[in-house]
């Protein structure tokens, strides 16, 4: 009897030293391997080529940060207002979509150091029988927004809250493709769109839509971690800093931007 106490403590005891060790080798694996949420609506910081891979400026500059940094990188594509939420309840690691550093953004996530400049413009359709030279001629118009983004908050701020457009005028969209899509159909669907401004270029390239007005808004981009990850946040400023110091830089922003 004492002799099968004793064989079953030392059991015990070899369990849970064999459980701890794996366990501990599952989480440096996990740990190893970031999955970045991203919203793949947004050229050219994040877009789908022709064969659905996910691509981008923002793509290629996290996936570089994080390789040289040690960590195996996966890209999912979430829906923009869901990234934040998403990355609160631990279903991604960082965000990389072109986020806006803003105060409010700052009470849920932990952003990096800035890497892209932008401010907002109102896209059209071209040929459409659409006039706007001024804010105000915007109120004639149905305008639309991504869901959640900044563009989104200044029709919301400016038009809207102000009484100046009318809210069954502003049409809220989960992707600015769908965004982008509605306008070349029509002024009956969407007249107008505001839109980040490198962005607005992006699509103005198809030819099918151009920019009418700039908005100053003076934002920057950054990549959101979880609230309080120090760890995650301090080595993508550390990359971040390197690769902008490199000619990888410059021929991502030749890559993404000329042309
Ligand atoms: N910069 C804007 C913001 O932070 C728009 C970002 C939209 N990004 C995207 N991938 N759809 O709100």
């Amino acid at each position: 009897m004492k002799n099968d106490k004793k064989i079953f403590s030392i059991v015990l005891v070899l369990a849970m030293v064999i459980g701890t060790v794996a366990l501990s080798g599952c989480t440096q694996e996990t740990k190893n391997k970031i999955i970045v949420g991203t919203s793949a609506d947004f050229p050219p910081f994040e877009y789908k080529d022709t064969n659905g891979t996910i691509i981008g400026f923002d793509i290629d500059l996290i996936k570089k940060v994080l390789t040289d940094q040690g960590y195996t990188v996966e890209v999912q594509d979430i829906g923009f207002d869901s990234l934040i939420p998403a990355l609160q309840t631990g279903k991604i690691d960082v965000i990389a979509a072109a986020m806006t550093i803003t105060d409010e953004r700052k009470q849920q996530v932990n952003f990096s150091i800035p890497y892209y400049d932008a401010n907002q413009a109102v896209l059209v359709k071209v040929g459409a029988n659409v006039t706007i030279t001024k804010i105000e001629d915007l109120k004639n118009y149905t305008v639309g927004a991504q869901t959640g983004t900044t563009g989104w908050a200044w029709v919301n701020d400016t038009l809207v809250a102000t009484g100046m457009l009318n809210n069954d005028k502003f049409r809220s969209y989960d992707l600015y493709t769908d965004a982008v899509a509605d306008l070349i159909i029509g002024p009956s669907r969407v007249g107008a769109i505001v839109i980040d401004s490198p962005v607005a270029k992006a699509f103005a390239k198809s030819g099918n839509v151009k920019i009418v007005l700039n908005i100053t808004t003076n934002e920057s981009y950054g990549f959101a971690v979880e609230k309080g990850n120090a760890e995650l946040v301090n080595k993508i400023n550390t990359g971040l800093t390197a690769v902008m110091a490199t000619t990888y830089w410059e021929e991502l922003v030749e890559k993404y931007f000329t042309t």
